[in-house]
């Protein structure tokens, strides 16, 4: 049976397009692995793919996201049968738009049926979208996809395992906080909700509030502390003015990538993004 696992949600900003740059620059080895901005975790995957001889602290503001992973470690049999179950329905559905939206309206009562509701939308939404309203309400349209596969038993036994074998801990946090106990030989990935490069490019609604200039920079300050206590640390971020200015400090990567969901039509292609590597002294 194959192992390999992969992301289980399409997530604004998702890194499989950079994976073999993000991969060139991980250490060979760390005592833990830190992602605070988890969204579908594609580099986490891939580390695991390499050896999973370290311990996983894997965090993001989405607490509904966050949830789903915990399902997915602790329940994967529960959230199969649910996810089953909502496959079938949506199938035989009369139309299956109605039937996505009842199930958009839909408030769980569990939090398995929590995680199939947000995996069951994120496979059958415009574009597998994530996006809520002032109100946290999930408010991505129908989208119309002749054959969505809502069920991927194998990859979500696969991510229980990979998560077991890390001996994950998930936690709904900002940030900071997720940081807060790294140190010497830990690696740190952060992939923020990107530096905008203009106002109507700006796609950053993973959860109400958004991230500001402000936390921009706050962020890069986070950065440096970082370094200075020991850890190894890969940042990725849109190539702007602004993010140049804040990582000067440290080598810079600009890279070139597809992104089929930042960006609108002729924006589609040829993205630039820029990595920062953080290595103490
Ligand atoms: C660019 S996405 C990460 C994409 C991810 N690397 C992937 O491969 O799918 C940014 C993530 O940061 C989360 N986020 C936004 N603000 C945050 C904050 N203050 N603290 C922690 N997570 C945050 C969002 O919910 C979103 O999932």
């Amino acid at each position: 049976m194959d192992l390999r696992s992969s992301p289980f949600v399409k997530w604004a900003g998702g890194k499989s397009s950079l994976l073999p740059q993000l991969l060139h620059h991980l250490p060979r080895q760390f005592s833990n692995y830190y992602e605070p901005f988890l969204g579908g975790g594609a580099l986490f995957y891939a580390t695991c793919e390499r050896n999973t001889s370290f311990n996983a602290h894997l965090s993001d503001i989405n607490s509904e996201l966050i949830n789903a992973y915990v399902i997915i470690k602790e329940k994967p049999d529960e959230l199969i049968q649910s996810l089953s179950n909502l496959e079938l329905d949506y199938y035989r559905a009369y139309s299956t738009s109605k039937f996505f939206y009842e199930k958009r309206n839909w408030l769980p009562s569990t939090p398995v049926e929590s995680a199939a509701r947000l995996i069951f939308l994120n496979k059958t939404c415009y574009n597998g979208l994530y996006r809520v309203n002032s109100r946290g309400e999930f408010n991505v349209p129908f989208g119309r996809y002749k054959k969505p596969k809502i069920l991927d038993a194998q990859n979500v036994r696969a991510i229980s395992k990979t998560l077991k074998d890390t001996n994950a801990q998930l936690r709904s946090s900002d940030y900071k906080s997720a940081l807060s106990s790294c140190g010497k030989n830990d690696f740190v990935y952060l992939d923020p909700p990107y530096q905008p490069k203009s106002k109507t490019s700006s796609f950053t609604d993973y959860a109400p509030g958004g991230f500001s200039e402000v936390d921009q920079r706050e962020l890069a300050e986070e950065f440096e502390r970082l370094v200075e206590r020991g850890c190894k640390v890969l940042l990725s971020n849109s190539d702007t003015p602004l993010t140049s200015r804040l990582y000067e400090r440290f080598e810079r990567i600009r890279v070139t990538v597809n992104r089929p969901i930042n960006s609108v039509g002729s924006g589609r292609r040829g993205y630039k993004e820029i990595l920062v590597l953080g290595v103490p002294n």
